[in-house]
């Protein structure tokens, strides 16, 4: 049909970008670019007519685009470009060229392929770069001379890096020095683009991958210097601690097999991010990181807000593994008490299992044997907390006794107090002290507000 339109309206139209790219490595697609050489917004709103149902057309003036959504597909027609051609670029340029102007425009050669929709040469490829061959040899290459591609705009460095990890491809050699040497043109790009960028990396089968690759052309240096912290070996008196960045790596691999959660992901990357700064040698014991998880916490909710990532529930969650990961593997010393699970249970809440999961892909050792004898540590881990949770129910566990009636019972405003009494019958039932019961934790709320001074209200 959009032959027919385009033939009558009188200018060639094709399909071009990550929709072809897309179809020939037969990878599901959602977005198709229709580039033609003339009025794209007119070339949309005639197809539109010719189609039953008629289809609702949104132009983006600005932008000189519009787009259409057909079946699970949104079409975006748009007139081709000579100026560089970027999507969200904050400055569209809006001087019409011809299809190689286009093309000679995009990022990469698999991304500038074009098929023709024309009457004399429907479904020819058009591929003035090579990207067939590209996409056959797993190549990521630029079009042009690489400076020029990534000057017109510096987020293709991040782009390219995203590519070959989601495809598992290569970056060519003179495009990856390119990135290490335009590198410092990133930080004109807004944060919100780096971070989709670096998000879709995360959350690709294999984020190891573009995490090398961004330390490798130092990219990774300039937007995330906390994690590029992580990397290199210091040896003291002949002890060496491990390199913490291919570790961190190996903890996202292992959990990526379980999860494509991006915020788990997230605090495996995050888990041992204040290694650096805790670092410390003991002359006894080598090299320690007291702390690490405790100042980790600390750090996320600073890096989320650098990165522009959600500070809402996802930050807290990501917080919270981080805070706690090293929990799980005091519990599993020999004579570990009741209490010390239930304070587990209740510090991790909800989040217990995604904790546990965390813990179990942290196992980086060579040794097998190791690595068993430590999944089967936190097997009995696990079985305690199942144990401990059948009995008490601390997961979702609030404590008997709410602020409103301590402050009932005293006539009081909320005030600290009311929080120290709730702290300590909350103590209490998790130390087992008493039981969890309103009794007993009533009793205990009288006797604490008896030695805070206060009377009861008549
Ligand atoms: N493009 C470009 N430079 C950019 C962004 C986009 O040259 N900085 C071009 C590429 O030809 C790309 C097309 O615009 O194929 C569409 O861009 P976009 O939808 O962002 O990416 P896709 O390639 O479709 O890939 P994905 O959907 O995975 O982001």
């Amino acid at each position: 049909m959009v032959k027919n339109v385009a033939a009558e309206l009188g200018f060639p139209a094709y399909v071009v970008g990550g929709y072809v790219r897309d179809r020939l490595l037969r990878r599901p697609s959602k977005d198709m670019d229709i580039v033609c050489v003339g009025d794209g917004i007119k070339l949309a709103k005639e197809l539109a007519n010719k189609m039953s149902p008629r289809p609702k057309v949104t132009v983006y003036g600005r932008f000189g685009t519009a787009m259409l959504k057909y079946q699970d597909l949104e079409v975006e027609f748009v007139g081709a470009r000579k100026e560089s051609y970027t999507r969200d670029s904050r400055k569209p340029s809006v001087m019409t060229g011809t299809l190689e102007d286009d093309q000679n425009r995009r990022d990469f050669t698999i991304n500038a392929l074009a098929v023709s929709l024309n009457e004399s040469n429907f479904g020819e490829i058009i591929d003035p770069f090579g990207g067939l061959r590209h996409l056959e040899e797993k190549l990521i290459k630029t079009p042009l001379e690489p400076g020029r591609t990534f000057s017109d705009d510096p987020l293709r460095m991040m782009r390219g890096i995203r590519f070959a990890t989601q495809l598992g491809f290569e970056i060519e050699q003179e495009t990856f020095d390119a990135i290490n040497q335009y590198k410092e043109r990133i930080r004109i790009v807004s944060q919100e683009r780096i971070t989709t960028e670096l998000n879709k990396i995360i959350v690709a089968k294999e984020p190891s991958i573009g995490f090398k690759l961004l330390l490798k052309s130092e990219l990774l240096q300039l937007i995330f210097p906390e994690m590029a912290a992580l990397e290199g070996v210091e040896v003291k008196n002949g002890k060496a601690h491990k390199d913490n960045f291919y570790h961190t790596l190996e903890v996202l691999e292992n959990l990526g097999k379980n999860t494509r959660d991006l915020w788990m992901r997230w605090s495996a990357i995050l888990h041992d991010i204040a290694k650096p700064p805790t670092k410390r040698f003991d002359t006894k014991i080598g090299w320690t990181f007291h702390g690490h998880e405790a100042l980790g916490a600390a750090m996320v909710p600073r890096i989320f807000k650098k990165l522009k990532l959600p500070l809402d529930g996802n930050m807290k969650f990501v917080q919270k593994l981080v805070r706690l990961h090293l929990r799980p593997i005091s519990l599993t010393k020999e004579n570990i008490t009741d209490s010390a699970i239930r304070r587990l249970l209740f510090d991790a809440g909800e989040d217990i299992d995604d904790l546990m999961m965390l813990c179990e892909a942290d196992i980086t050792s060579k040794n097998p044997k190791k690595v068993q004898r430590y999944l089967a540590n936190y097997r009995l881990v696990r079985e305690k907390l199942d144990e401990i949770e059948e009995k008490d129910r601390i997961r979702n566990w609030q404590p008997p006794i709410t602020g409103e009636l301590i402050m009932e019972t005293f006539d009081l405003k909320p005030s600290r107090v009311v929080g120290e009494i709730k702290t300590a019958i909350r103590e209490a039932i998790l130390d087992g002290d008493i039981s969890n019961e309103y009794q007993e934790a009533f009793s205990l709320m009288l006797k604490k507000g008896q030695e805070l001074g206060l009377t009861k209200a008549s």
